[in-house]
């Protein structure tokens, strides 16, 4: 319990769970987007595939609830830093002493943050929390990506995604102890090569739906 409420009220384990909350997200949006690329297959293919998602009951929900408990503690942890962060200006240690200095997605990652909030509200909105008893997840995708609006908000959606996981990947491996200076430099270029394959994987399929159908 002391181990848990020192956690919560230092800067470093608040950063610790934002790390782990962090990269439990990456694992989660990288299998979602190897199960959306069963599109390609074609639509029997993708049907089966969600098919066989909700056939695992129990186990659906509760990583839904886990996602749910993970984004609440990303989300609320990462607001409490970023305040603490203006707060303590002009003393703005925290990312300048990191070892991979500052880029666009450090910099940017308060912002992207709360867009991918927009984007998830809205994209929940559109695939998961409908009535899907007429319906069916290939007809919802077929008709959301034949409107050039969505595939614009998707395809911007994703690559704040991407510039978001460009700089949580590495920071959250810095954070969690990998953080040697002979490997971080791999970690920091696995972490832009995730996060260019999610952003293209996932963009792919609003282009492909938008030019196919
Ligand atoms: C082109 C891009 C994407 C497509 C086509 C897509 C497609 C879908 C579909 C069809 C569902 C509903 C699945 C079901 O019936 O249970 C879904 C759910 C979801 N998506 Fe996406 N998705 C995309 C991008 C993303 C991204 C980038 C994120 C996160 C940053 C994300 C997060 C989620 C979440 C959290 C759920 C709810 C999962 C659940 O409750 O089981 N999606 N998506």
């Amino acid at each position: 319990m002391n181990w848990l409420i020192r956690t919560f009220s230092s800067s470093i384990g608040k950063k610790q769970i934002m790390a782990v909350t962090g990269l439990g997200f990456s694992s989660f949006v990288l299998i979602h987007l190897l199960g959306n690329l069963t599109i390609y297959q074609g639509r029997e293919a993708f049907l089966s595939y969600v098919e066989k998602l909700h056939s695992l009951g129990g186990l659906v929900t509760l990583a839904e609830l886990g996602l749910v408990v993970f984004a609440l503690l990303h989300i609320g942890l990462g607001l409490i830093l970023f305040v603490q962060n203006l707060q303590a200006r002009p003393v703005r240690y925290a990312v300048k002493k990191r070892a991979g200095g500052r880029t666009i997605g450090s910099i940017t990652a308060p912002y992207t943050g709360f867009l991918i909030l927009v984007f998830i509200i809205v994209h929940l909105l559109k695939f998961r929390l409908v009535d899907k008893a007429a319906t069916d997840d290939f007809i919802i995708l077929s008709n959301t990506f034949t409107q050039v609006g969505y595939v614009f908000f998707y395809i911007l959606g994703v690559i704040v995604v991407a510039v978001h996981v460009s700089h949580g990947f590495w920071s959250g491996f810095q954070t969690i102890g990998l953080n040697h200076p002979k490997y971080m430099p791999l970690v920091q270029q696995l972490g832009m090569l995730f996060s260019v394959l999610l952003g293209a994987g996932f963009a792919s399929i609003p282009l492909y739906l938008f030019t196919t159908l």
